[in-house]
């Protein structure tokens, strides 16, 4: 429940891991993390306690330093420990997925690709936002969409379903198609220097657009220690991202991780300009 006499009880929408509640400023959401963590589309999930301002603290550094190199969010402002101020926006709801290193789900599509190369130019994937269909790999090619497996390099016998592009939720025009990978790659890149002045190796990253009731595409969601790989002076060994807890890490070990990846973003916006 969010203080203030004039913000009803329930929220606009509930996820696995926030919370979207109505503001009394027009036009804005606040959006509240949530202590849940969880793995496999949702199979798994338990609590953290602290996550919720971990996840908060890191995705207000990171939306302020995206702002500040001009990149188009949604983040409005800091609201509470565990909730910050965005634009309502329509989401789109496809993961936008930016990698450095061939790693993850990557190798299954790629199996002939070296784990752990690297893209001299980012690598940009879009999947489906479905979990009960294990968020499909989409293509878009002209006014098509195709879902494939993403556990699977893609071809005839891993597609799991084609659409007209104007039927299809997970359908972009070639225009807005354009602009959600600029947005992820630039994201990417700001991110990537950002981590790189602390000896951190940002591996891959997922981000989420939404649509403002202007009609802009910014991005949106949350940025955390749940969207990225991210692994200090560029080993798998030390990483302290989410995969600890997919890769069954005690819960000690993970909530230690994500205070350290909270305190560090705070570099993000010291200093510089
Ligand atoms: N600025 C926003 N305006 C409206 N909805 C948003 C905004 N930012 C995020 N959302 C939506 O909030 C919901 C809850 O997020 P989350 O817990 O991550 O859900 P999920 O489990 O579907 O990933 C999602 O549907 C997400 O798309
Ligand atoms: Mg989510």
């Amino acid at each position: 429940m969010k203080q203030g006499i004039d913000i009803p009880d329930l929220p606009l929408a509930e996820g696995k891991t926030k919370r979207i509640w109505p503001s009394s400023m027009p036009g804005q959401v606040l959006v509240e993390s949530k202590d849940d963590i969880t793995a496999g589309d949702g199979a798994r999930r338990d609590l953290i306690a602290g996550k919720a301002e971990f996840a908060t603290e890191t995705t207000a550094n990171v939306f302020e330093l995206l702002q500040r190199a001009g990149i188009p969010t949604h983040f409005v402002g800091r609201f509470d420990d565990r909730t910050f101020r965005a634009l309502a926006v329509e989401m789109i709801p496809i993961e936008l997925v930016t990698r450095r290193v061939a790693f993850g789900s990557y190798l299954k599509r790629n199996p002939g690709r070296e784990p752990r190369s690297t893209f001299d130019d980012i690598e940009f994937e879009m999947f489906a936002k479905d979990d009960a269909n294990h968020d499909p790999l989409l293509e878009i090619v002209g006014d098509k969409v195709f879902q494939y497996r993403a556990d699977a390099p893609i071809g005839p016998d891993t597609m799991l379903d084609v659409d007209e592009v104007d039927e299809s939720k997970f359908g972009l025009a070639p225009a807005q198609q354009q602009r959600v990978r600029e947005l992820a790659i630039s994201t990417f890149g700001i991110l990537e220097a950002a981590w790189k002045d602390q000896d951190v190796t940002l591996v891959d990253m997922k981000i989420e657009c939404g649509i403002t009731e202007e009609g802009e595409i910014v991005v949106a969601d949350v940025i955390d220690n749940d969207s990225w790989r991210i692994w200090p002076g560029g080993d798998p060994d030390q990483m302290v991202d989410k995969q600890l807890y997919r890769d069954g890490q005690s819960l000690d070990y993970v909530a230690d991780k994500y205070a350290w990846v909270a305190a560090a973003t705070g570099q993000f916006n010291r200093g510089g300009q």
